[in-house]
């Protein structure tokens, strides 16, 4: 099977960017890679295999001459640009919230459920950057001793709304430490040196449309629409990696030395916890890293045969990059990605 020619739409972006690295240092098999963005960007040139790859427009000729296109921009941009590509013939794999909870797509985290990369018809998701740990962090005790309810209030970092919310929390923190009144313009308030309980807008449940997310994506990867869940999503002025304290309830009691030796063994999860030592998953050492780190697990106060943990993640890569190429190489594995135009 000849590789893959691929293009990365958003590849100026925070994830894309990130993109390019695994690429790179997962040795993707690539005919050819091109990149788009904006018109802004279009000329810019992005370092990739000693080379200097140069921004484009995303069309239908563009699309035409790939096989596979990673779709990293807005939900906007994959709206309109998604069903394009997979009617050129792209295998889309796509970032956004787009396409997730169509029932023709594929939401895929490929350590639980890869093999609904099969029944694909041109378009695959990647779920939201706070889903991605939960899962991977439940997926091997669910499997085990069925997750009977999930209550998880996350600590989200501003990455995981863009490139330019990184740039916003670096300015508003300098801005305040100089004694300058900061400029707010991504969020509904300052983020630097302050929390914020919304991510997203309100629904009329009173949830905002992360935490409804989280409900929905997590129930389709693990492929469980019984699971109860309840969470509560909440920006920090973190850079990068998300972190999620978890409280979960399951058809027969876990102690929390079966789930740490059912964690231990799963691929992509590392559990780092030693309470003695001050040993626990942090922003700071997730950050860079492709693992998802579990930790403080104990049985949880509240509920008999319950657990509590806490898990983090860098959200550019699990939460977003390194799962979206995750999802390629299982489609290159399974020779999923050859197929008529829609
Ligand atoms: N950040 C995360 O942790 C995370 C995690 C999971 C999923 N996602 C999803 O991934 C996508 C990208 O997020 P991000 O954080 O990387 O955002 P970002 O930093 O704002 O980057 C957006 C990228 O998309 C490009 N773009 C925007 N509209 C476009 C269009 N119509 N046509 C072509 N390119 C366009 C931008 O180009 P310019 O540079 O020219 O403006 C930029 O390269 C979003 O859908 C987001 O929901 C993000």
């Amino acid at each position: 099977m000849p590789d893959p020619r691929v293009v990365i739409v958003g590849a100026t972006g925070a994830v894309g960017r990130v993109a390019l690295q695994v690429i790179e240092e997962r040795r993707f098999p690539l005919a050819s890679l091109r990149v788009c963005a904006t018109p802004r960007s279009y000329g810019k040139l992005l370092p990739f295999r000693g080379q200097d790859l140069v921004v484009e427009e995303a069309n239908a000729a563009l699309f035409a001459g790939c096989d596979l296109a990673f779709i990293s921009a807005s939900t906007a941009a994959s709206r309109e640009l998604g069903r394009l590509a997979a009617g050129e013939g792209c295998v889309v794999i796509d970032d956004s919230s787009a396409y997730r909870m169509e029932p023709d797509v594929p939401l895929v985290v490929p350590e639980i459920n890869g093999a609904d990369v099969d029944w694909h018809k041109g378009i695959l998701s990647i779920p939201n950057c706070s889903t991605t740990p939960l899962v991977m962090a439940l997926w091997p005790l669910h499997r085990i001793n069925p997750v009977k309810r999930i209550t998880v209030a996350t600590y989200q970092s501003v990455s995981g709304t863009g490139a330019a919310a990184m740039a916003e929390l670096d300015a508003q923190a300098r801005d305040i430490l100089d004694g300058k009144v900061p400029t707010v313009e991504t969020y509904p308030h300052q983020i630097a040196f302050n929390v914020l309980p919304q991510v997203d807008a309100f629904l009329e449940s009173g949830y905002t449309v992360e935490e409804q997310k989280m409900v929905d994506e997590t129930r389709k990867i693990m492929h469980a629409p019984e699971i109860a869940i309840s969470a509560t999503c909440v920006r920090v002025p973190v850079p990068v990696s998300h972190s999620e304290a978890v409280h979960v309830e399951f058809e027969r009691p876990m102690g929390p030395g079966e789930a740490r030796a059912l964690m231990s063994d799963f691929p992509g999860l590392v559990v780092l916890d030693d309470p003695a030592n001050s040993s626990y998953p942090m922003p700071v050492d997730a950050t860079g890293k492709d693992d998802v780190f579990v930790g403080r697990i104990r049985a949880d106060a509240s509920k008999e045969g319950g657990l509590a943990m806490w898990v983090v993640s860098d959200n550019l890569r699990k939460g977003a990059a390194t799962n979206a190429i995750q999802i390629a190489e299982e489609i290159v594995k399974r020779g999923a990605w050859l197929r008529a135009p829609l």
